[in-house]
């Protein structure tokens, strides 16, 4: 990222809202579940599997974690009556994490109980480093109430992360491997793009060679490449992993992994509680300034 780019990530908060929601309208659905399950069926026909997220992590009390699963339970629903390829993904402080572990923890055996009745799956996003022991230990919890269709997302630059694939070794885990989007301490997580790209081939070796399932979540094409020759060493059938992209980033890329016959699962996003979705979502796009400077354009010259 040059230093204008990084000089307009740092200033985004600043940026008002509505322009936000303008620059970031690519990587969100909408604002409904119909939304999203238009985008989904698009995704579909096109040969690429969906996880669907309900946007709202920023909760205050247990009733917003209640309304949350309902809003999961009309997702499933969804996905049944429209037929869709797609399972979903759910954060753990949407379901009360940092208010009451033990609720969050019965809030996700509940959705994950419905998606088995529909034969689906439930990722479990990570998010900063202050809740990753917690949303390992719930899944572990779920895992020994012998609720196998629900996996967890490992990020590349934690330090920890090889550590975590070890003490989860016994259970098999299907995992999401992405680099990591919060800000985290040095000694927390790995602060280059190299140390990552390193640990995250790492933790995809140690999976592969577990028997895990893994969910090659990732845009940096170097990653993919290494991820495909990690599974082709080992003689990997399609069915052994996936790769996963964000709605709205390098659609180019994603049309050539379906083309070679791998699997692929665009996560999709929606609901009203867009913001920090988007802010994260923005940082990261490389083009930020030139992407920023082109609204400004377009606003002056209608
Ligand atoms: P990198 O950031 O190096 O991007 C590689 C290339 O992709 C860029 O050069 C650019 O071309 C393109 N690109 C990436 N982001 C873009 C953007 N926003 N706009 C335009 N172009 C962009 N993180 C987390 O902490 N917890 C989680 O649970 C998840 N879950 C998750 C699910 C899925 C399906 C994906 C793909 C990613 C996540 N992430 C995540 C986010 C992840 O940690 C990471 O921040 C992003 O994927 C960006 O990292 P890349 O690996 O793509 O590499």
């Amino acid at each position: 990222m040059g230093l204008l780019d990084r000089a307009i990530v740092r200033a985004l908060p600043a940026v008002p809202r509505p322009v936000v929601r303008r620059l970031s309208e690519r990587y969100i659905a909408g604002p409904t579940l119909g939304d999203a399950c238009r985008v989904v069926a698009r995704l579909n026909e096109g040969g690429k599997a969906a996880t669907i997220d309900v946007l709202g992590e920023e909760i205050t009390n247990l009733e917003e974690a209640t309304a949350l699963l309902e809003e999961y339970e009309s997702v499933f629903d969804a996905i049944d009556s429209e037929r869709l390829d797609s399972n979903v993904s759910v954060k753990l402080t949407g379901l009360g994490l940092k208010l009451d572990r033990d609720a969050c923890r019965d809030n996700l055996a509940t959705l994950v109980r419905w998606a088995a009745d529909e034969r689906n799956f439930v990722r479990i996003d990570m998010e900063d480093s202050s809740t990753t022991s917690d949303t390992l230990a719930v899944y572990r919890e779920l895992r020994e109430q012998g609720l196998d269709n629900v996996g967890i997302v490992l990020q590349a630059y934690m330090r920890r992360t090889l550590d975590d694939i070890s003490a989860l070794a016994d259970l098999r885990p299907n995992v999401r491997v992405c680099k990591g989007i919060y800000v985290e301490p040095p000694d927390v997580a790995y602060q280059g793009g190299e140390a990552v790209r390193f640990n995250f081939l790492e933790a995809v070796t140690a999976l592969l060679d577990a028997g895990s399932y893994v969910a090659v979540a990732t845009h940096d094409e170097w990653v993919i490449k290494e991820a495909l020759e990690l599974a082709e060493e080992r003689g990997l059938g399609v069915d052994r992993y996936e790769f996963q992209m964000l709605l709205g980033v390098r659609e180019d890329l994603g049309d050539e992994l379906v083309r070679e016959g791998h699997r692929l699962r665009i996560y999709v996003p929606y609901g009203r509680q867009w913001y920090e979705y988007s802010l994260r979502r923005l940082q990261e796009n490389p083009k930020i300034a030139g992407y920023i400077a082109l609204d400004t354009v377009k606003r002056v010259v209608p």
